[in-house]
């Protein structure tokens, strides 16, 4: 008979746990018969003793198998996943679905809402007119089967044994664990039913690992719980130091989505965009060589493909296609103001986390789950770090619904803009790759 106290003790000692012991305090804490304070302490030994990776594979996968799963085997091919860990203004998913797409890869998305500075991919969605997210499992599937793309909100229950860990977590200061964290993230995908995963960990001051070391750590310890659950997992380490595009809040994504898909968009999200999508080309076995997969790409981009697909996708769950011609059928703001530079010079810094918390307080995001969202506010930034700026030249634009928040949301982003005379290094997009041979 195993007992709740003794594995918390071997983890306290930095003993490694077996699977059975894994399960046991997993699946008992899902029953309701280990009591927080037991899950809390064990927490906070995983803090300080970690885990090994095989550890780390078995909680993962106790987690993963702890509800529903999606069994998309009857979707032909090879179903390679994309996640983020999280930044602002990254708009990827609604780009790069259409685009893989496009290339003849299937893309079953499940997406969430989430918290946040603006809503999940699905919040986005649903500023389409008539977008339905809500599809039934057989409907996703046929969808993916017959035109290749489904993008849809979470059905069921993935991972709730992750839902309650991250919710304890959160009030006990243990989610800073690079083992709890890469458990967490990679459950909840391979529940979701994916063959293979590319992961985009994001590092700078607006994302949750603010070093580009922690991120390559996180990256490599997710590469390697997924290799060692057999789905092929690479991994980008991309700049969070700046907002990724020039939108920010949920219709101001999708336009952006749709401009990159029209070529037009931002350079930094485009190219991210592409090199995501090679990585999900390169698993999916369309080629093996990186420059064939980026020039189908880049093709598909360029002349029309991949914005088409984004159309059936829409229309194929009820949305409006001719949003793709004409952006103006997207929920508008009432209010618009300008932010303008109070001096000339170089833009030194743009906080992503001030850019954020601006749209956040417009209304674009989601402080508990039951917050109503404004989909047409938030912001759009003219400019990026690098750039000179004259004084009084448009730094960016607020749009809002309620017109007594516009002055404070203009003093808020004014803000997150850092002007000086000298011109600063370019940030990196892309730090690093991360694949099976670095772990
Ligand atoms: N995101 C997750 O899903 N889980 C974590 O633990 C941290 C970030
Ligand atoms: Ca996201």
């Amino acid at each position: 008979m195993m007992h709740a106290v003794e594995i918390i003790r071997k983890k306290r000692d930095g003993e490694r746990l077996t699977r059975a012991e894994l399960e046991f305090l997993i699946q008992g804490y899902v029953a309701g018969e280990i009591p927080d304070y037991q899950m809390a302490a064990w927490n906070m030994a995983v803090y300080f003793q970690g885990m090994d990776p095989e550890e780390i594979t078995n909680l993962t996968l106790i987690m993963a198998e702890s509800g529903d799963t999606l069994d998309l085997s009857q979707i032909l091919g090879v179903k390679v996943d994309k996640h983020s860990t999280g930044g602002v203004g990254d708009t990827t998913t609604l780009i790069v679905a259409p685009l893989v797409a496009s290339c003849g890869v299937p893309v079953a998305k499940m997406s969430g809402r989430g918290l946040g500075h603006t809503g999940g991919t699905v919040d986005k969605l649903e500023s389409i007119p008539g977008y339905r997210v809500e599809l039934g499992p057989e409907e996703f599937i046929n969808q993916v089967n017959q035109i290749g793309v489904s993008v849809v909100g979470q059905t069921g229950e993935l991972a709730p044994a992750d839902k309650l860990l991250y919710a304890l977590r959160d009030v006990t200061s243990t989610v800073e664990s690079i083992p709890l964290i890469a458990s967490s993230i990679m459950s909840k995908k391979i529940a979701a039913g994916a063959d293979g995963f590319v992961l985009d960990v994001k590092a700078g001051s607006g994302a949750f690992m603010k070093s580009e070391e922690d991120a390559v750590e996180l990256a490599k310890t997710m590469v390697q719980i997924g290799t060692l659950a057999k789905r092929s997992t690479v991994a980008l380490v991309t700049d969070m130091n700046q907002p990724l595009g020039r939108g920010i809040g949920n219709a101001l994504e999708v336009k952006e989505a749709i401009l990159t898909l029209q070529g037009q968009g931002p350079e930094r999200l485009t190219e991210l965009c592409l090199e995501l999508s090679v990585e999900m080309l390169l698993l999916a076995g369309v080629t093996n060589n990186h420059g064939e997969a980026r020039e189908l790409l880049e093709t598909n981009l360029h002349n029309g493909a991949a914005l088409k697909k984004f159309g059936e996708l829409i229309a194929a769950q009820g949305g409006d296609p001719r949003v793709i011609e004409d952006l103006s059928l997207l929920p508008q703001a009432q209010f618009q103001e300008d932010v303008l530079a109070p001096r000339g010079g170089y833009i030194q810094k743009l906080d992503p986390l001030e850019i954020g918390g601006t749209a956040m307080e417009l209304g674009a995001g989601r402080e508990t789950k039951d917050t109503i969202i404004d989909l047409a506010v938030g912001l759009e930034l003219k400019c990026q770090v690098g750039d000179y700026v004259k004084e009084g030249d448009v730094l960016a634009r607020i749009y809002g619904n309620k017109g007594e928040l516009m002055p404070h949301g203009v003093a808020r982003c004014s803000k997150a803009f850092t002007i000086g005379d000298t011109q600063p290094p370019t940030l990196p997009l892309i730090y690093r790759k991360i694949t099976v041979k670095d772990v």
